[in-house]
């Protein structure tokens, strides 16, 4: 069963850290590297699409030390593995909204969409400031509008508002994988995750490994996906 698109909630670098001593960001730097690495495995292993959560809508609650750095890990990460992900044929994209990033961070995540614009390899794809709510929300105001400019007809069905989502041109979510025990969605793809298969693993971010990917995929290929049918 062939893996297009794989998503993962990358959660448990706070309670990471301070498990090791350490305050909160270095696990946050910690979640880096490992994002990284298990976006360099995702591209060998054949996944066309890799979503990554970095930063929900709901993440502004939290200090501004916090929020801060966060906001500078874009700026890190690019600056040390752009050119292997120029080398590797990768397509960065982002879902969310920029205009509430700090103007530097948008510039580096702009930069880094531009530079590898014309790349045909997987696409590794931030969610940004994304909220799924939000990202619903606004894709009906889209909808709403082409109706009231009478360039639709008031009819939409449940097959076309993906393409109102962020995520329009995006294969189906086939996986979905959180981190640290966390059994919830915490407002990433609600849409998108309708018959998604779901994975929650025990171990928090900055400890999954490409090993704990594969068994993920391995777990997912043993699933039976029905879709609502009957397997004769
Ligand atoms: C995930 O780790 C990273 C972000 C949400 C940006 P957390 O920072 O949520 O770590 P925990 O869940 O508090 O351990
Ligand atoms: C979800 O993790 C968001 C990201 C990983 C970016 P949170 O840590 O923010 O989610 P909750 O607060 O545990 O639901
Ligand atoms: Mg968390």
């Amino acid at each position: 069963m062939n893996v297009r698109h794989v998503a993962i909630i990358m959660d448990g670098n706070g309670r990471w850290a301070k498990a090791q001593g350490k305050v909160r960001t270095e696990g946050h730097f910690k979640g880096v590297e490992v994002l990284h690495d298990i976006a360099i495995a995702a591209n060998d292993l054949g996944i066309e699409v890799l979503t990554l959560y970095a930063f929900s809508t709901e993440n502004w609650k939290r200090s501004a030390d916090e929020v801060g750095y966060l906001m500078k890990l874009p700026a890190y990460f690019f600056s040390r593995f752009l050119k292997e992900l120029m080398e590797k044929n990768i397509r960065i994209t982002m879902i969310g909204e920029m205009e509430q990033i700090p103007i530097d961070t948008q510039k580096v995540l702009q930069s880094a969409i531009d530079q590898t614009k014309n790349n045909t390899g997987m696409v590794l794809n931030f969610a940004m400031n994304y909220g799924s709510q939000r990202e619903i929300v606004l894709g009906i105001r889209k909808y709403t509008e082409e109706v009231l400019s009478k360039k639709r007809e008031n009819n939409l069905e449940v097959g076309e508002f993906d393409q109102y989502l962020m995520t329009s041109e995006f294969p189906p979510l086939d996986l979905m994988i959180r981190t640290s025990g966390e059994c919830r969605i915490s407002n990433f793809l609600l849409w998108q995750l309708a018959y998604s298969e779901l994975e929650f693993v025990d171990i928090p971010w900055p400890e999954f490994t490409k090993e704990t990917l594969a068994t993920c995929l391995e777990q997912f290929k043993k699933r039976d996906r029905r879709f609502g049918g009957v397997k004769s």
